[in-house]
């Protein structure tokens, strides 16, 4: 991150007048121009060679892109190299990557999985999936070629030294080798975890090059997640685990840092004296497809709940660290996750609701129930997982104490999209006693996913004679309109920062362990409760509890049309 610089900036031109939309929520649109780039104070030694928050401050856009280019020869191992992860998400990052130029040239990745595929069998694979997964018009069929020139399988069995015996001569047997970054993503079940870095060790291949990448939700609860935990932390040291959690790599959701930490005008409004609540949704319109066997046994609060949303939580509650890198932005969420109230059994059922989608319609298409999308994977007399989750936490300390943070997450919800709303206080008294139309609460609206931005909706007063007439409209900054440049995924991103060694935008094992913490006795008194998920139709915002959720409390949760 460049060092915030105080020399002023020039006014953004063209403040266009309010819309003639008839949109009671109409919208100004705002200009953001990207400032000119001030000298940069300073570089970024203070991130080491980071460059997640802490590309060299070269002061372009093109110098920090210059700096995204990896400074070392890697090879990315992953287990589960045939998977859906790696299809879906892995491999068009790394394609992406690629065609940005940021690979070094002699840049390999290692699919092990228990396919019995040879090279050439697994390239077929993923240049299907490239074809399936990658933006048509970022597909440059040279560019799929050197990936898949780069690209080896391996078929494995966690048993079999043979197996192991190939990958570790492959492995040793590369230019460079002494230098090289050995990445091992393991895009595999939890179990495998502890074996598969036990055989690297033995191996001599977790040595201080080697970095290891774990998929979230580690473990299953809290006991489960330290057996984990430890079985990794035999074998590599905390600073060379990255616990994967791809929301904290999305794009909107990294500049959530930045707007706070880069610009002044919140942080006085940023606590319980401005901010009446805060509202964070993650939905979803997806049911849970092919991943039935794994879905049923996590459900949406450790699917979602207990990893992505609190991350944003913590993101939204945090104090200023010291500075945006490293160890201090996790020290902060540790401490958000530490103050979350922890809830009793009888605030578990005053304060959580639990659903599961029913059949219905989806985008006007039939969409079928979560028992029949489970298909082989039901259990006898139905399933009792819950698909979505809504509940209310609140962060004691000074400056959230009495806040209500509602969060909720769903599959099969009527709408695709991942939003932050703080919704700010009332005006301390009426100012305008004459005055028509509606005084509403500003919202700052934080899009994360789709149409990335972020709105701040204000009251104004519509043009024209004949008194005040009020109404709410939105300032906007769409990141499609105000930036030239594709937004990358999240693994493009948090892939190239395991191979720099930057854990910023990773979770820590207290963090997780913290997070399951709080979860505990949710999960606890669900499972020991007798009622069974509220039941909701596929399309739908989520079963009517959720709602009362927030009506108790006189309050109503922002759907995206508003
Ligand atoms: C994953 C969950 O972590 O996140 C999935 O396991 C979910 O169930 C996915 O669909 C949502 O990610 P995104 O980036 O599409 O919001």
């Amino acid at each position: 991150m460049a060092h915030i610089s105080q020399t002023p900036v020039p006014p953004t031109s063209g403040v266009v007048g309010g819309s003639t939309s008839s949109d009671p929520a109409a919208t100004v649109h705002v200009p953001v121009r990207p400032a000119t780039p001030a000298p940069a104070s300073g570089t970024s030694a203070a991130f080491g060679s980071s460059a997640a928050f802490g590309a060299p401050a070269t002061g372009t856009a093109a110098g920090a892109r210059g700096a995204a280019k990896l400074p070392t020869s890697c090879d990315f191992t992953v287990f589960g190299g045939t998977g859906d992860l790696a299809m879906r998400k892995l491999l068009p990052a790394l394609y992406s990557r690629d065609l940005e130029g940021h690979l070094p040239a002699d840049t390999r990745i290692i699919g092990v999985s228990r396919s019995e595929l040879d090279d050439d069998g697994y390239r077929a694979e993923v240049r299907a999936a490239l074809h399936r997964f990658v933006e048509p018009e970022r597909l440059d069929e040279t560019v799929v070629e050197r990936l898949l020139g780069r690209l080896h399988h391996l078929c494995l069995d966690a048993h079999d030294p043979e197996g192991w015996h190939l990958l570790h001569a492959l492995l040793k047997d590369r230019p460079h080798e002494e230098e090289t970054i050995r990445v091992f993503y393991l895009a595999v079940a939890p179990v495998i975890f502890g074996p598969t870095c036990n055989r690297l060790a033995d191996l001599g291949l977790a040595d201080e090059r080697a970095r290891v990448v774990m998929e979230k939700p580690i473990g299953h609860d809290l006991e489960s997640s330290r057996e984990v935990n430890d079985a990794v932390g035999d074998v590599f040291d905390e600073k060379q685990i990255f616990r994967i959690d791809h929301y904290l790599g999305k794009e909107s959701v990294q500049n959530l840092l930045v707007t706070r930490f880069a610009n002044t005008f919140l942080e006085p409004l940023w606590s319980s004296r401005w901010v009446d609540h805060v509202q964070i949704t993650a939905a979803e319109t997806v049911g849970v497809g092919t991943r039935g066997g794994y879905y049923d046994h996590a459900g949406a609060m450790r699917d979602m709940l207990q990893n992505h949303l609190l991350q944003l939580l913590c993101l939204v509650a945090m104090e200023p660290p010291t500075f945006v890198g490293r160890e201090n932005v996790r020290d902060e969420k540790l401490k958000v996750l530490q103050a979350l109230r922890p809830l009793t059994p009888a605030d578990v059922d005053r304060l959580t609701v639990r659903g599961q989608y029913g059949a219905g319609l989806v985008d006007g298409a039939p969409a079928a129930g979560y028992n029949e999308d489970l298909g082989e994977h039901v259990p006898e007399g139905g399933s009792r997982t819950e698909t979505f989750v809504a509940l209310r936490a609140e962060v004691q300390n000074w400056r959230w104490a009495g806040v209500p943070f509602y969060l909720r997450t769903g599959k099969r919800m009527s709408t695709r999209y991942s939003e932050i709303v703080v919704v700010f206080k009332q005006p301390p008294h009426e100012m305008f006693p004459h005055a028509t139309g509606p005084v509403v609460g500003n919202r700052l609206h934080i899009r994360v996913q789709p149409d990335e931005g972020m709105q701040l909706l204000v009251t104004a007063k519509e043009p024209g004679p004949g008194g005040i007439r009020l109404r709410p409209v939105s300032l906007d900054l769409s990141y499609a309109t105000t930036f030239a440049e594709r937004s990358p995924d999240a693994y493009e991103r948090l892939l190239m920062d395991v191979v720099r060694g930057d854990p910023t935008l990773f979770m820590r094992r207290d963090e997780v362990e913290a997070a399951w913490t709080w979860v505990a006795p949710i999960l606890e008194t669900w499972a020991a409760s007798h009622e069974a998920p509220k039941r909701y139709p596929a399309g739908t915002s989520g079963p009517y509890a959720s709602a009362a959720l927030l009506e108790r409390d006189g309050r109503s949760w922002q759907e995206p049309d508003q």
